[in-house]
């Protein structure tokens, strides 16, 4: 099978998870900085003050994407190591490396695709509420105006948040991760401000008329089934897919919010602030593409063990899991592509993210020997075929991730990469299935 002449073969990485440099030339703290240093918070302690030192190897590591065949490279920026405090005076050497980064990808031929916003709040505006805050959602908007003056004459994809159903509820009613809150109200709150940032980052660049250039939001979804036929788990089925998939989706498609998921929130007395003029401009908004990060199904049943949403995610007998015990599921992808074309009028799409945790401790002849991770992706890529051939508009597949990284809450415990990395040494070694997908890019396809 072959793949339309200009699909996006890319990979994905994020600032906080890969740069490292923490503390260095000028970047200011931002929330998972501080919420990576509080004891307990993260599997072994584990910080990203080093990661994977991306910031100081960055040009190795672009001679590895080359290596690999690349065209596209979706990468995020600290928001803090352009503007320490969040707002007001601007770092130069932040302001160097993102420019350095982008033209060296430019020089390789690889096709630089930034996210705005993947999770790190400078500290300084969570000290001020936050997201909280509706302040932030005018700070926001003011750095992604810089960094679209700033590097919009070469970076032609935009997006601005990165999956605002973990930034808001992860962070906010989990407490899994920064800022750590467990507050309902807060999180729905937190997820307007986002949803509202993003329609009007994407006005502002619409204004700048970088008419060549493309902006969207990226979104988490995953497709929600009940685990029996019964009434019960076909209402928690709709009740979760409507508090993780289409709060969003409608928000940023369709211009409003779903109307059960309001009045459930109401029910619980959760009634988020939304000023007259909002709706309307969430509803203006005129992103060019959605981004589509797919990582698993989620099979749900009715149950108290979610004390707000009553539901329980069931693990189906028989599957492949994968290190993060999420089910290998590629059919989810093409479903949730499917729905998006039909219920959301065919927008364009890129997958950006879709990937796997698996152990990667046998190295073969110098190559970690990752024969699960290719198959995995093997199958995934099968299944975007497939929703192509069905008519979705899907333009580019950007696979989670370039290297090995800081996963989160989860530290270094978890490998997601194409590239190992050895955090002792930051040695970079190749994994088979990064062998193996540079001649999927070479081929633009699977053989056969
Ligand atoms: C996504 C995140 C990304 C990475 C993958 C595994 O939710 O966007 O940063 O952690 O999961």
């Amino acid at each position: 099978m072959k793949f339309h002449e200009n699909f996006v073969w890319g990979s994905a990485t994020a600032a906080y998870q890969i740069e490292g440099a923490a503390n260095e030339e000028g970047r200011g703290a931002s929330i998972w900085d501080r919420f990576s240093h509080i004891e307990e918070n993260i599997v072994n302690g584990d910080t990203g003050d080093v990661a994977c030192d991306h910031y100081h190897r960055y040009k190795d590591d672009i001679k590895l994407m080359k290596e690999m065949g690349l065209k596209g490279y979706r990468f995020s920026i600290s928001w803090s190591r352009i503007f320490p405090t969040g707002r007001g005076m601007v770092n130069q050497k932040g302001i160097d490396f993102y420019n350095s980064l982008v033209d060296e990808l430019i020089k390789n031929g690889i096709e630089p695709a930034v996210t705005l916003y993947h999770w790190d709040l400078p500290q300084a505006l969570e000290d001020i509420g936050g997201w909280g805050n509706r302040d932030t959602v005018d700070y926001f908007v003011e750095y992604a105006t810089y960094m679209f003056k700033l590097l919009g004459d070469r970076v032609k994809k935009w997006s601005t948040h990165n999956e605002p159903w973990v930034a808001a509820f992860a962070g906010n009613l989990a407490g899994r991760h920064a800022p750590g809150n467990t507050d309902l109200k807060l999180a729905v709150q937190v997820s307007h401000h986002l949803i509202l940032s993003h329609a009007k980052a994407v006005e502002v660049y619409k204004k700048l008329n970088h008419k060549d250039g493309k902006i969207g939001i990226v979104l988490d979804l995953h497709p929600i089934v009940p685990a029996t036929d019964s009434k019960e788990d076909y209402d928690t089925s709709i009740l979760v897919d409507g508090y993780q998939n289409r709060w969003f989706l409608d928000a940023v498609l369709k211009g409003k919010y779903p109307e059960d998921i309001l009045k459930f929130y109401k029910e619980k007395l959760v009634d988020p602030v939304i000023m007259p003029g909002d709706m309307e401009i969430i509803a203006g908004n005129s992103m060019d593409y959605l981004g589509v990060n797919y990582y698993f199904r989620k099979v749900v049943k009715r149950s108290p063990h979610n004390k707000i949403f009553q539901f329980e995610e069931v693990k189906p007998e028989g599957a492949e899991y994968t290190e993060m015990n999420w089910e290998v599921y590629p059919r989810g992808l093409y479903d949730l592509l499917i729905r998006i074309k039909e219920e959301y009028n065919n927008p364009h799409i890129y997958i950006t993210e879709n990937g796997a945790a698996f152990k990667d401790d046998k190295i073969v002849n110098g190559v970690v020997d990752d024969e699960d991770r290719l198959r995995f992706l093997s199958g995934h890529f099968d299944e975007a075929y497939k929703a192509i051939e069905a008519g979705v508009k899907l333009d580019g597949y950007y696979v989670w991730s370039l290297m090995d990284n800081f996963e989160w809450a989860l530290g270094y415990s978890k490998r997601f990469g194409l590239i190992f990395i050895d955090f002792k040494t930051q040695e970079r070694i190749w994994k088979k299935s990064a062998i193996w997908y540079k001649g999927v890019i070479k081929n633009n396809g699977i053989k056969g």
